[in-house]
């Protein structure tokens, strides 16, 4: 069973002797391993059940070092990486060899980001190499944010998680491209497209395609509790289900139609950052308690309200 801990130094020798472990970041906790290191790579695929054609995301400390990883940085990719980095923006840059073509599933491109956390941070610059770390759930599960999220489902898997408390955003990374030219969004998420265009201006969204090879890990069932998820009212639910057998995932106010003790809020008073911080733990505590199905209201769609609408449809039941 994992261990859960605070002890950097322990985490950078099970890194360095090429396992895999629990890292806490701002977004989500991930999966990491030694992003050069093949056999690193392919533990980090097994343990989380995902599919080879599904890339990573990799992990470092600073743009110079970035800079040894890929073949160039556009310059809009460079003032967004100066501007919100270390920061919840993935970007995808031309690789350079030094990268397993394993790590990016075959494509050209790698996905890079440096995750805004003090301990992530303080870890990846004692590391002479980066790290390759998705979501540390399994394959198509809610992302976790607490260590023992990710100890509860992984831990007979890996023998350590880094205790970093709870993450802060929430909800993953943002990931823009530039490949075509002019900037993509290919995932919402934990950085506004408001951000986003207040530096390079005017973003095209890609993410809600199914078969998007930019990013094939965007698929529809992703982010799914067990349970079926519908975007409905509670008037609805009542419709197919007795009251005590339906979980509620409310935005900011409760439902007397439904029992208290099978209600989440996500935020009390309506603030779509506070809602995306506690979206996955609420899912998650819905998804272990005693009811059959979960209704979930979506968020206005603005900040993150958007990338919280985003998961929430993935995860509905069609
Ligand atoms: O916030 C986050 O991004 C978290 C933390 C741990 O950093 N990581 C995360 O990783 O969400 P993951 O593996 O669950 O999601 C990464 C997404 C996948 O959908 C994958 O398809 C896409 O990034 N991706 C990774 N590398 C790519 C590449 N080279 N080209 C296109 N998409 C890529
Ligand atoms: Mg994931």
């Amino acid at each position: 069973m994992a261990q859960i801990g605070t002890d950097v130094q322990k985490a950078k020798d099970f890194l360095e002797a090429g396992k895999v472990i629990g890292l806490p970041t701002e977004t989500v906790y991930g999966l990491a391993g030694n992003a050069l290191n093949p056999d690193a790579v392919l533990d980090i695929f097994k343990v989380k059940n995902r599919p080879s054609f599904d890339p990573l995301i990799v992990h470092t400390d600073s743009i110079d070092k970035v800079e040894s990883f890929v073949t160039r940085i556009p310059e809009p990719a460079r003032r967004l990486a100066e501007r919100f980095w270390p920061g919840p923006l993935t970007i995808l840059l031309p690789k350079k060899p030094i990268i397993p073509d394993l790590v990016t599933s075959g494509l050209e491109n790698v996905a890079i980001r440096i995750p805004n956390h003090p301990m992530a941070l303080k870890l990846l610059a004692l590391l002479d190499f980066p790290l390759a770390a998705p979501s540390a759930n399994p394959f198509g599960y809610i992302s976790p944010t607490t260590a023992r999220h990710v100890a509860d489902q992984l831990g007979d898997q890996i023998p350590y998680v880094l205790d970093g408390g709870s993450s802060t955003v929430g909800i993953e990374s943002t990931i823009i491209g530039f490949v075509e030219g002019g900037p993509i969004v290919y995932r919402l998420g934990g950085m506004t497209l408001e951000k986003l265009e207040s530096i390079v201006g005017k973003v095209s969204v890609r993410s809600h395609s199914t078969s998007n090879p930019k990013a094939p890990g965007m698929l529809s069932s992703h982010y799914a509790p067990r349970k079926p998820l519908f975007l409905k009212t509670p008037e609805q639910a009542l419709a197919t289900h007795k009251p005590e057998r339906i979980g509620v995932l409310a935005f900011d106010a409760m439902t007397r139609l439904i029992p208290l003790e099978n209600q989440q809020i996500l935020s009390v008073t309506g603030d779509v950052s506070e809602a995306a911080k506690n979206l996955f733990a609420a899912l998650r505590a819905l998804d272990q308690s005693n009811v059959d199905v979960i209704i979930a209201d979506l968020l206005p769609e603005t900040g993150l309200g958007r990338a919280v609408n985003d998961r929430l449809r993935r995860a509905a039941f069609k």
